[in-house]
């Protein structure tokens, strides 16, 4: 019997690992034969670890598995997907994954990340196969035609930025992944990474053979260790299949990947101090332009990708770009996998177009506060997102629509809160991790960022309150428009979208008590 338990980090920081153990003691005391295989996780994150064993009638899931749970498991029969408490049916009817619209994740939770043989079996590898096939410019025509936009953030087109590094002369080319995935609620990076290695790799052998790059980094965030341990597996199976080296798949392409693990620091998830960090300079940021895509690594033309960007190659190339450009609303095309996360019923992760209201992302998908109390604020697109209060629920998940209300969606990450939460609090934090975080090579986020916490402190204790509300209105449009980089210039979106919705939180000094 083929028996799942994830190595995702997510299910190993809840007991994966014991739950595992326990599963193959009891397996010998009673004489079963069974193989385990280490999967991703599917993103039902508040049911890890879940167990998933495979029958006939399709791979049944036992939810919130604890060591403690084996026997009476196996004496329910669950090596034939016997009912037991724990069991959620066949995982794939479950509501939370039916709905889904898998692409980028089309694997992710259902193979060995580190078995290429799985990776195959489940479709991977076609996106190269087409590749070699049509050619370098038509790959790039193929990612342009999808519409997708890079998923780090900033949705800047992919098909343009692989152009660009194409067309720019160099002797040299260089295709990096931006792994630093920092942003407060967001793991998608790491789930693609853990659990669907190849698909990463196989995207980036497909930029690179686009823009004429024969080497690639992935710049991994060193707070990952388990991605490491994957990716490191992945990358030398790759070699040992001839997928990466001198001649990748026959094809007498030569590209190769090398994976660099970061220091901890938040900029370098920003592309030009990752730049300087990867060429073992300290993370600061350079002053753009010149763009990495003109001048990157090592002075070469460079295409810096998310990796949610990457790993969704292939499925393009695979399926077309016609097929993902299908999927979405307005100029924000394809899916988007949603990383609902903080005080939330089912967080996990969500893969769907685009165009999903935030109030149905919130209550109907994440099913609402985990506490019961109702929601007060989603913090959207990470540390340096807005705010956003329910009564803006009904603004479609997209890049333009979020723009609007001067928000973002970032990298995908939502952090809901309750009732309970206190929004100058919150503002302050903003400002504190902008000072923590700052490379301090530019004076608006160097200083700014500590002059915002002073203020925000002086806002609370009730000192001259609409004076320093308007300094701090101020702080935050010099922040804005005078950092080098999105650190200092997006640090100020919490802190304005905190005054704008939640205005009585910065009064409660001065206001009377109720
Ligand atoms: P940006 O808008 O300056 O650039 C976006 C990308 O497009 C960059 O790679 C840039 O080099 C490239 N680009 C721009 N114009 C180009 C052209 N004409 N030709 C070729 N390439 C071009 O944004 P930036 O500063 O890279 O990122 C800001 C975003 O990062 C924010 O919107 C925020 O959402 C996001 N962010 C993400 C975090 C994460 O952990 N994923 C953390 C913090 C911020």
């Amino acid at each position: 019997t083929k028996i799942y338990v994830p190595r995702d980090m997510a299910a190993l920081a809840v007991g994966a690992k014991r739950v595992l153990a326990a599963i193959e003691k009891e397996a010998a005391a009673r004489g079963e034969t069974i193989q385990i295989i280490r999967n991703g996780s599917r993103g039902l994150l508040w049911l890890e670890p879940l167990v998933e064993v495979e029958t006939p009638e399709g791979r049944i899931g036992y939810g919130n598995v604890k060591p403690s749970d084996v026997p009476s498991l196996f004496d329910a029969g669950f090596l034939k997907g016997g009912a037991h408490p724990l069991s959620i049916g066949k995982v794939e009817e479950h509501p939370y994954w039916a709905k889904q619209t898998r692409v980028t994740f089309e694997r992710v939770g259902i193979i060995d990340p580190v078995n290429l043989d799985d990776y195959v079996a489940h479709g991977g590898g076609q996106g190269l196969a087409k590749a070699f096939e049509i050619g370098p410019a038509k790959v790039i025509e193929e990612v342009t035609k999808s519409g997708l936009r890079g998923r780090g953030g900033a949705g800047f087109p992919a098909g343009i930025k692989w152009k660009t590094v194409a067309d720019a002369p160099a002797d040299r080319r260089y295709v990096v992944t931006n792994a630093d995935e920092g942003d407060s609620g967001t793991f998608a990076d790491r789930m693609v990474m853990e659990g669907d290695p190849f698909v990463l790799i196989e995207g980036m052998t497909i930029c690179g053979y686009a823009i004429g790059a024969s080497k690639g980094f992935i710049y991994l965030r060193a707070e990952y260790p388990q991605c490491a341990e994957v990716l490191t597996e992945a990358l030398e199976a790759a070699r040992k299949a001839g997928w990466l080296g001198e001649n990748v798949r026959g094809s007498g392409f030569a590209f190769d990947i090398e994976l660099r693990i970061g220091a901890g620091a938040y900029v370098c998830g920003e592309e030009t101090s990752l730049l300087e960090s990867l060429e073992g300079h300290r993370g600061i940021v350079r002053v753009k332009p010149p763009l990495p895509a003109h001048v990157g690594f090592m002075g070469r033309p460079t295409v810096v990708n998310n990796v949610l960007t990457l790993a969704t190659a292939p499925a393009i190339l695979a399926k077309g770009g016609e097929y993902y450009a299908s999927l979405g609303v307005g100029r924000s095309r394809g899916t988007m996998p949603l990383q609902i996360a903080g005080n939330v019923k089912f967080g996990g992760l969500y893969e769907t177009p685009f165009g999903l209201t935030l109030g149905e992302i919130v209550n109907d998908i994440g099913g609402g506060t985990l506490t019961g109390r109702p929601v007060r604020a989603v913090q959207c697109g990470g540390p340096l997102g807005a705010y956003v209060p329910p009564s803006l629920f009904d603004t479609p998940f997209d890049y333009e629509a979020f723009q609007k209300h001067d928000s973002l969606i970032g990298h995908g990450g939502l952090v809901v809160f309750d009732d309970t939460v206190d929004m100058a609090q919150m503002a302050r934090f903003g400002m504190e991790f902008c000072a923590i975080e700052s490379c301090g090579k530019c004076t608006p986020c160097r200083i700014g960022s500590t002059r915002g916490v002073e203020t925000i402190d002086k806002i609370v204790e009730g000192v001259d309150v609409e004076a320093n509300i308007e300094l701090l209105s101020d702080l935050c449009n010099t922040m804005k428009f005078g950092s080098l980089c999105a650190l200092g210039g997006f640090a100020p979106y919490p802190v304005e979208s905190a005054l704008r919705h939640y205005p009585e939180d910065f009064r409660k000094a001065t206001l009377p008590a109720a």
